[in-house]
């Protein structure tokens, strides 16, 4: 490496929480994403991590984020290997931070999905390797990166544009949309009961990016208000992985359903609105929860109607695929050596 080199910005970093970093660099990895998602198209190679290998690690189940994984570190040339939660000592019989540098020792990153934000920052401290978080029970930072690719493919800008969350406003979801926004300026609306709004701090947090991002805040429990003017209705399941409160949740989340009638009093035109859900999603009974949730409390649709679901406005396969271009620019970017001038 000659003297003046100097690495770009994402370099050796870990993704372990949006609150960690700029408007600029967020954007420059959605764009990134972006631009993998067309060399992908295209047929054009983009090897950028050959010879390197990821370990991802999966301490709770998953589809889309262990499949993106998978298939972005492929086509970077990288090799992939899956440690389930029954597969290693993790946790069992082995600290996280033991886990940490020995993976280290033998990985050159580290995806982990589990329940502790503090596990997920306990593997970076130790392991020496890029850790991304591939979700815990506070954060989704990789979600975010395939909603704003999601969400800049169907509007020309960020500008003016408002997201309104409807459902548990304390889940990791929530959290991640609140903050995200409140970095790149878009206007946000948690739309919750006032018992599911979220932590203190977690306000905190956003309030202090959206001072200087112009982004508008509303927490409300008012349907009326918190869906008034939004272009981007997104929602997420009423019980999150390692949750049980079924019944409370749908007796205190049936109101903040995404139906028609919700889209309607967005006022927001056709053309400007889209719906949007991070997956997988009870919108019908096609499920074994689905089938229980159905014979105990008589409802087929949860979180979003099939309507709203199969309608004009469901983006949502569109960003379960970003899922896949957007980790590959974030693997690409904290452990490619990429040539990243400015951000
Ligand atoms: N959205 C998401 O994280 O999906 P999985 O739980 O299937 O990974
Ligand atoms: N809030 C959900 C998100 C799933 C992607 C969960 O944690 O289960």
């Amino acid at each position: 490496m000659t003297k003046n080199f100097k690495q770009n910005v994402f370099q050796g970093r870990s993704v372990l929480a949006e609150k960690d970093f700029t408007a600029g660099e967020l954007n420059y990895l959605v764009d990134f994403g972006l631009h993998l998602k067309a060399l992908k198209k295209a047929g054009i190679p983009h090897h950028y991590l050959e010879g390197k290998n990821i370990a991802l690690l999966f301490e709770k189940t998953s589809t889309r984020t262990r499949s993106a994984f998978t298939t972005a570190a492929i086509d970077l040339g990288a090799h992939p290997e899956y440690l389930g939660h029954n597969d290693i000592q993790l946790g069992k019989k082995e600290s996280t931070s033991d886990t940490a540098k020995v993976l280290g020792s033998m990985f050159d990153g580290i995806e982990f999905r589990g329940f502790k934000q503090s596990d997920v920052e306990i593997l970076a401290r130790d392991s020496g390797v890029p850790v991304w978080n591939g979700l815990t029970d506070t954060w989704h930072p990789t979600q975010m990166l395939a909603d704003f690719m999601t969400i800049k493919e169907n509007f020309e800008s960020l500008d003016g544009l408002t997201l309104t969350f409807m459902g548990d406003g304390r889940n990791n979801m929530a959290n991640s949309l609140l903050v995200t926004c409140a970095i790149l300026g878009v206007n946000v609306h948690i739309v919750a009961p006032n018992t599911l709004h979220p932590s203190d701090e977690v306000q905190q947090i956003a309030k202090g990016f959206a001072k200087k991002s112009g982004a508008e805040i509303l927490i409300t429990d008012d349907l009326d208000k918190g869906l008034k003017g939004s272009n981007i209705v997104y929602t997420d399941v009423w019980v999150s992985m390692g949750e049980t409160n079924w019944e409370q949740r749908i007796k205190e989340l049936m109101p903040y359903q995404v139906n028609m009638a919700a889209l309607e009093k967005t006022g927001t035109p056709d053309d400007q609105l889209i719906f949007m859900h991070c997956l997988p999603a009870f919108h019908n009974a096609d499920t074994e929860y689905g089938k229980e949730i159905q014979a105990k409390y008589g409802i087929t649709e949860m979180e979003v109607t099939d309507e709203v679901f199969t309608s004009k406005y469901a983006v949502q396969f569109e960003e379960a695929e970003n899922r896949m271009h957007s980790i590959k620019a974030m693997m690409a970017a904290t452990l490619g050596n990429l040539f990243i001038p400015k951000v």
